[in-house]
């Protein structure tokens, strides 16, 4: 019997849904974050699955090109990963209409040049915080993208972690009451790199570099708080180095130049009534706590502890009456007070989560809020944290907007 293959009538090609595939240039894939989440986690990812479907039936598509310094290692990559473009012109890159979105994984340093070489060629832009080490620049990067009327879009992942996303729902439903307060606790120990190697880049602790805690945890407490709270008024920030000394990935000592802990009171301004978050940033702490990252809300009607999974809540009836007395051992279990709130939803990676919403607001054309504004809010934080912290006073936070 001999087989016939039928190419599809009409009707059906009619039927199959449009395919939009985007080209997609990738700079600084080789990176920690670059790779990891943004090439295997997100982009890879909505590849090996087809790509992605939108509400009117039109599926997406992505085209990564990956653009690096090395083209030894974005060869090793592109085999690896069976990608078929890479190249290390971004010169190139940029001007070639086949890429529409340029993504950029640089270190925070080398950023704003580029983003804003990116914004002259018309490229969508997709970018990790901080977009850039000044506020002032990274104000410029804002209105240079709206000038030119290209769509952009910052990294804000913690707030698809399946915690906060837990908690948004609990804030939604008015399980807190008037929220009051929030505890934030973020970090681990990070090895100093003598006699374990440290399990983050050597530039993070190199003011000169680009790094420092402040820059980059606080654009991400500002667009948690902003998002899930209330717009940011103003911080009182402690930076501290409390380790000098490192060793670097080459085992070269060095001197750490950037705090490697930051203490931030931070007033919000809530629809309901004011809100104060204090949050502990380190890189010099050793884990008592569920998760890396936990947050504390306590409301009038009830309280919460999210991590980036888990999210447990003690609502007022089930609240305990301690009593002060330092004279006798308590017993009582404070633990078992606290209840957990289901996993109701299927969380996937929230690198790709946003990715994925950001494709689809880019071929739709919908607004996008997570934008280069946004990314300088979160610079705006940084700057005024440092501010603080280097003036031993509360900093207020002027609102800023494109024009
Ligand atoms: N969203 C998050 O949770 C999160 C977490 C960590 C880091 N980040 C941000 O992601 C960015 C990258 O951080 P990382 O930890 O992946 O750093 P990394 O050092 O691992 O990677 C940096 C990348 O930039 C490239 N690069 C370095 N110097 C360069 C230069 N002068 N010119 C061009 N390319 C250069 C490197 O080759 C590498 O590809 C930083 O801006 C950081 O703040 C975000």
């Amino acid at each position: 019997m001999s087989e016939t293959t039928t190419s599809p009538s009409l009707a059906e090609t009619a039927a199959l849904p449009a395919v939009r595939e985007i080209g997609i240039i990738m700079n600084g894939v080789s990176g920690r974050m670059g790779y990891r989440q943004h090439l295997v986690r997100s982009i890879l990812a909505i590849r090996d699955q087809g790509g992605i479907e939108l509400p009117d039936g039109t599926r997406v598509t992505v085209k990564p090109l990956l653009v690096g310094r090395s083209a030894v290692k974005l060869a090793e990559l592109a085999a690896r990963h069976g990608i078929e473009d890479y190249t290390t012109d971004l010169d190139a890159a940029l001007a070639d209409p086949r890429w529409e979105i340029y993504a950029d994984f640089l270190v925070t340093q080398a950023r704003a040049s580029a983003l804003r070489k990116a914004i002259a060629a018309g490229k969508t832009i997709y970018t990790e915080k901080p977009t850039a080490e000044t506020v002032a620049e990274a104000l410029e990067l804002a209105r240079l993208a709206a000038a030119a009327g290209v769509k952009t879009g910052v990294v804000h992942d913690k707030l698809y972690l399946p915690g906060l996303q837990k908690l948004r729902r609990l804030i939604d439903s008015g399980f807190f009451g008037r929220i009051l307060s929030v505890r934030g606790e973020f970090g681990y120990w990070v090895f100093e790199g003598d006699w374990q190697p440290a399990q983050r880049p050597s530039w993070n602790y190199r003011a000169e570099d680009g790094g420092g805690i402040i820059v980059d945890m606080f654009p991400h407490w500002n667009y948690v708080l902003e998002n899930l709270f209330g717009e940011v008024k103003s911080v009182y920030a402690q930076a501290a180095i409390h380790i000098a000394d490192r060793w670097d990935e080459n085992g070269e000592h060095y001197t750490a130049t950037a705090e490697d802990a930051a203490y931030g009171v931070f007033e919000i301004d809530a629809a309901q009534g004011p809100i104060v978050a204090q949050i502990n940033s380190s890189w010099t702490v050793r884990v008592n706590r569920d998760e890396l990252v936990e947050f504390h809300v306590d409301g009038t009607h009830g309280s919460a502890v999210v991590g980036l999974f888990g999210a447990k809540i003690q609502h007022r009836n089930q609240t305990p009456k301690p009593v002060w007395n330092p004279d006798l051992a308590d017993d009582h279990d404070y633990d078992a007070d606290w209840a957990e709130v289901p996993v109701n939803d299927v969380f996937q990676n929230g690198f790709r989560q946003q990715w994925e919403e950001f494709l689809a607001s880019y071929v739709l054309g919908t607004d996008y809020p997570f934008d280069l504004l946004s990314g300088a809010r979160g610079v705006l934080l940084a700057e005024a944290g440092l501010r603080s912290s280097a003036e031993g006073r509360k900093v207020e936070l002027p609102a800023l907007s494109l024009d």
